[in-house]
Formats: C-alpha cells, structure tokens, sequence
C-alpha cells in the first residue's frame, strides 16, 4: 500500500467535506468565517478525522457515515490550535505552514474563531445518522466528554500548569493523555460507532487510541527539540524555551523515542481482535512514528 498516496487522497476527502459543512467566507459577519476557514484549511494532516474513517472501515462500516464525525472532530482540534497558540497560552506565531489567527485576525477574532469551530463541531456532528447500538445522545457525550473540562481542557491546564516546574511521569502521562490522547481515541471511537461496532471492536479502538495518541504526543515532543520550523510548519524549540513538562524534558531524546516505540508496539498489539481489517489502522501507527512534522 502507498501510505503516502492513500494520505493524501483522504485528506482531500475531508476537506471536500469540511467545505460543504463550514459557512462560505462570504456569510456574514465574513470576518469570522473568514478566520475559522483560514485556520481549518491551512493545511493540518487531517490526522484525526482520517482515523476516524479508517477505524469505520476497520469494523466493516462506511466512510460516509463516519463523515460527519470526523468533519466535527477536526474542527475540534483546530479550535484546540487557534487557543493554544494565543499569547496568554503558548504564545506561537507560527501553526500549519502560516502566520497564528490571532496573528492575522487579531486575538479577539480568534478566540471568535475556537468558540465558533467548537460550536460547529456539535452542528455537525448532530447530522450523523444513529446507529442501532449507538444512538446520537451516546455520539455527542463521547464527543462532549473528550473534548471537556476532564480531558483535553484538563489536559491543557496541567500543561500551563507544569511550565516552570519539575514534573514527574506521572504527571506527564496527565497531561499527554487528556491533552492530545484523549481526542485520538475519540476519533477512532467514534470511527467503530459509525461502524455499528461490536463492544469488542470498541474496546479495541479504545485501547489503540490512547496508545497511539499518546505516541502521538511523545514524537510531537521529539520533533519540537530535533526538526526545524519550516519543517514542522510551527515554531519549534518552543517547548524548552517556555520550559513546558514534555518527555525529551523529563527523560531524555532516546528514552522518549523508545517510549514512543513502545507505545507503538502497544498500539499494533490493540489491533488484534479486528484482524486484517485493521491493517491501514496498523500502516497509520508506523507512519506516525516515522513522522517528521
Ligand atoms: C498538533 O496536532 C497538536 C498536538 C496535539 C500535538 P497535529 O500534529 O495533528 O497538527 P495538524 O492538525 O497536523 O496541524
Ligand atoms: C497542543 O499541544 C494540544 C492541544 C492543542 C490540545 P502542543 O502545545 O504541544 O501542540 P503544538 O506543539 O503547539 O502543536
Ligand atoms: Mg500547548
Ligand atoms: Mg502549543
Ligand atoms: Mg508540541
């Protein structure tokens, strides 16, 4: 399989849908979507609405059925981005190859822009179809849960939190899992709902997810202190500078690049119960590791 080719092809997929659900620029007040449509489409990965959609081939569902899920789920994570890169949180310049929102609309546009994408999110997710294990209700508290006050904003506060202080790995952990893992594994979650999954599949999901997810942010860590900007399309060296608790931090560059690979291992092992049909699930895991930017 050419992972690469199959990238791009489902990135072009979901921004073909994320167009048909956000406003057009030209809606009033255009100020706003104009915002929210300059960070949606600056050109993200597309990470985790892809996940979503491999997860529901994974358990024998369709892509279009999972799309409205992964279309809320990426809006989202940019949402997530826009605040995250505000002067009053990380203070970032830089996000998807461009200047911040805030940089370009001002800050108070783009906090507009977060409220407005994590808004939507719900609009969108709301035209799912319900499946018979898995009504909307389920649908939107899942969605509701991860992105709430006890997962990625829990995740987000720890992370402000912990500048300037020695950490531990457990508090790491803390701030890894609810910031960035907690949403991975919604998305594959979601993915296997949409595929009317089986308790089993979704146990599974939900085990890969945090491992991937966590992973995910170990190498995103990694490649802040080893990759240049231009490369990452965000300001690297920023964690050290704002002396934020990431895993090169506490332990290291090589026990980091290990802990990801053991979680990548954990991640594949996760994947058992579905068999074959998880192998874009397992092709997915391995890029991630491999990343650079
Ligand atoms: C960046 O996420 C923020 C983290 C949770 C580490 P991505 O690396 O998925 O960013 P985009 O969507 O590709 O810009
Ligand atoms: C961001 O983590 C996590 C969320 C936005 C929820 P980081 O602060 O490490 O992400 P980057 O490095 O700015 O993309
Ligand atoms: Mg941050
Ligand atoms: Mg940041
Ligand atoms: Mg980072």
């Amino acid at each position: 399989m050419d992972l690469q080719n199959y990238l791009r092809t489902q990135q072009t997929e979901v921004d073909r849908a994320l167009d048909r659900f956000l406003p057009k620029a030209s809606v009033k007040p255009a100020t706003i979507h104009r915002a929210m449509r300059y960070s949606l489409f600056a050109g993200g990965k597309r990470l985790r609405p892809i996940l979503c959609l491999d997860a529901a081939e994974a358990c024998s569902g369709l892509t279009e059925s999972a799309m409205p899920l992964a279309c809320a789920l990426e809006c989202i994570h940019t949402y997530s981005l826009i605040h995250d890169d505000l002067p009053s949180m990380d203070n970032d310049d830089f996000r998807r190859g461009r200047a911040t929102c805030h940089k370009v609309f001002g800050e108070g546009i783009a906090i507009l822009a977060g409220d407005a994408l994590l808004t939507i999110a719900f609009e969108i997710a709301a035209q799912a179809e319900a499946w018979p294990r898995y009504d909307l209700r389920e649908i939107l508290l899942e969605i509701s849960a991860a992105a709430g006050s006890r997962k990625l904003i829990a995740g987000q506060v720890a992370d402000l939190e912990g500048e300037g202080r020695p950490s531990s790995r457990a508090q790491l952990r803390y701030i890894h899992e609810n910031k960035t893992a907690a949403l991975l594994t919604t998305a594959v979650r979601l993915g296997a709902m949409s595929a009317n999954a089986t308790p089993t599949q979704l146990s599974a999901m939900s085990d890969f997810g945090r491992a991937l997810g966590l992973a995910f942010q170990v190498i995103d860590d990694v490649l802040d202190v080893t990759q240049t900007s231009e490369k990452l399309g965000k300001s690297a060296g920023k964690d050290a500078a704002a002396q934020k608790a990431t895993y090169p931090a506490v332990i290291g560059l090589d026990k980091s690049r290990a802990e990801a690979g053991r979680l990548t291992r954990q991640a594949h092992e996760a994947l058992q119960p579905l068999g074959k049909k998880a192998d874009t699930l397992h092709a997915l895991a391995n890029h991630l590791l491999e990343r650079e930017y």
